[in-house]
């Protein structure tokens, strides 16, 4: 037996082979790893990351997908980390455990309308559970009988698992991938730059929002339990809906008693500047799932966070042979790992001691102004966002508006790389409009650092459009 571990030692060359005979990566063409090397990171702090090379990029994704909150290289994490592993690593959640109770207050303490948290380990898997609750109710609570279907839009995303791309619009996103699951709904985003209605904020009725009810009315307002939405939406090209937005759809969801799921799985714990992205409306939502910045990542964590009358459904008389199996039957094994909660619990504890909400509010309006800048441009179409969640739509032309393709966003967002900073674009998600660059960096940003991006960006304009 060894006494010391080698977990950390490689060899450059060793591990560049490899990734290319070991790895699968994700959502990228695979044919492509054939020929080219792929970035091997190694390192990182705060938002810089160091490749295997030993080159150096700043980070404006929060690890690509948004979700490293505070940023790289946080001891205090990996210690308390490490010193919950020792202590009591796991048990099934069937048992509570010290971090999953103070991290569910946590949680409470954050969403004071709600009233229980159920954790498990992926943004899908929260969404998951969300479905499941929803139908569930619609057999066991006499109130919302027949009441399963869940209603989603035509932009959002959220996740990979058959019931969450069920969920999901992005059709490029799900093809190849059918059949999907009965009983979910689309309808149209709010989407200003292209509305579905063709009209145009401030002349408009809000009919993004209003003609919900038509399609509701269509489908049997008897039939459906859920409707669920991202606060901004991400992967679909940063859509931030117009304030009137989500209290209409509210109203028309209380109308017909229809439970609202908010997933917060990239919005919440400050990417937008407050702690929630729904925070920017007049909206309570009924259900809200969150996963990605919940331990910024360091862990795998997710969790499904409901109100008390939605978890009082659940509460049946186990020695009732009638109703004794209208508990909530699931269970998730990995949402029994303390760490993740550990690491959550130190991640919150940074956003709110360092003020990164504050950061994120500030620093992500200089962003918008700076990236504003680019407009001059006559590929910059729409610039648009909230705290540091922000997104270019890249066009031919603008009187049209006719999209710039996939192959030019790819080359765009290489040479921005080239420039040493890492950008995020729309991935093969919605037929056409694959051209939204976007920008969700952590919450520790500097304006210096904006600067960098935003000069890297216009590099990468130049050089591929001029
Ligand atoms: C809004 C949203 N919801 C859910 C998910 C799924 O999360 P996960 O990849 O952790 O399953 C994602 C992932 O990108 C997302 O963007």
């Amino acid at each position: 037996m060894t006494d010391s571990f080698d977990w950390l030692d490689y060899d450059v060359e060793d591990m560049v082979a490899g990734d290319k005979d070991a790895l699968w990566h994700h959502l990228k063409p695979h044919k492509i790893f054939e020929t080219n090397e792929q970035m091997i990171i190694v390192e990182g702090k705060g938002l810089m990351v160091k490749d295997i090379h030993g080159r150096e990029y700043l980070d404006a994704t929060s690890g690509g997908v948004w979700s490293v909150m505070v940023g790289y290289g946080r001891d205090s994490i990996a210690e308390a980390v490490c010193n919950q592993l020792k202590k009591m690593p796991y048990f099934a959640g069937v048992f509570g455990n010290i971090p999953s109770i103070k991290f569910a207050k946590k949680l409470l303490e954050k969403l004071p309308n709600h009233g229980k948290v159920y954790f498990s380990n992926s943004g899908s898997e929260a969404n998951e559970k969300a479905f499941k609750i929803v139908r569930q109710a619609s057999r066991i609570d006499p109130a919302r009988k027949g009441k399963y279907k869940i209603l989603y839009r035509d932009r959002d995303y959220h996740g990979t698992t058959f019931g969450a791309m069920s969920a999901s619009g992005q059709a490029q996103r799900k093809h190849d991938f059918g059949p999907f699951l009965d009983g979910f709904i689309e309808f149209p985003h709010c989407t200003c730059y292209r509305c579905p209605y063709e009209k145009e904020y401030g002349k408009c009725d809000i009919e993004c929002a209003r003609k919900v009810e038509d399609i509701i009315l269509k489908e049997g307002a008897e039939t459906i339990g859920g409707m669920i939405v991202e606060p901004i939406t991400a992967g679909g090209g940063i859509l931030k809906p117009v304030k009137e937005y989500y209290p209409l759809l509210q109203e028309i969801c209380k109308k017909y008693d229809i439970w609202m799921i908010m997933d917060e799985v990239v919005c919440g714990f400050g990417r937008t500047g407050t702690f929630w992205g729904h925070e920017h409306y007049d909206v309570d939502p009924d259900i809200i799932t969150m996963a990605k910045g919940l331990a910024s990542s360091y862990e795998a964590l997710s969790a499904t966070v409901v109100k008390q009358k939605i978890y009082d459904v659940f509460l049946c008389d186990p020695s009732d042979p009638d109703t004794r199996l209208n508990y909530f039957r699931d269970i998730s094994t990995y949402g029994g790992c303390t760490s993740a909660m550990t690491a959550a619990l130190e991640s919150t504890r940074i956003i709110e001691d360092e003020n990164l909400l504050d950061n994120s509010t500030e620093v992500g309006a200089y962003l918008l102004e700076k990236l504003n800048t680019l407009k001059e441009y006559k590929v910059v179409g729409d610039v648009r966002g909230q705290g540091l969640f922000a997104g270019i739509e890249f066009v031919l032309d603008k009187k049209t508006k006719e999209p710039v393709t996939e192959g030019q966003m790819a080359t765009l967002v290489g040479n921005v790389l080239a420039e040493n900073v890492i950008v995020g674009r729309t991935n093969s998600s919605f037929h056409g409009l694959n051209n939204t660059m976007n920008f969700a960096p952590s919450l520790v940003i500097t304006k210096e650092q904006v600067d960098t991006i935003v000069a890297a960006v216009e590099t990468g304009i130049q050089k591929t459009f001029n």
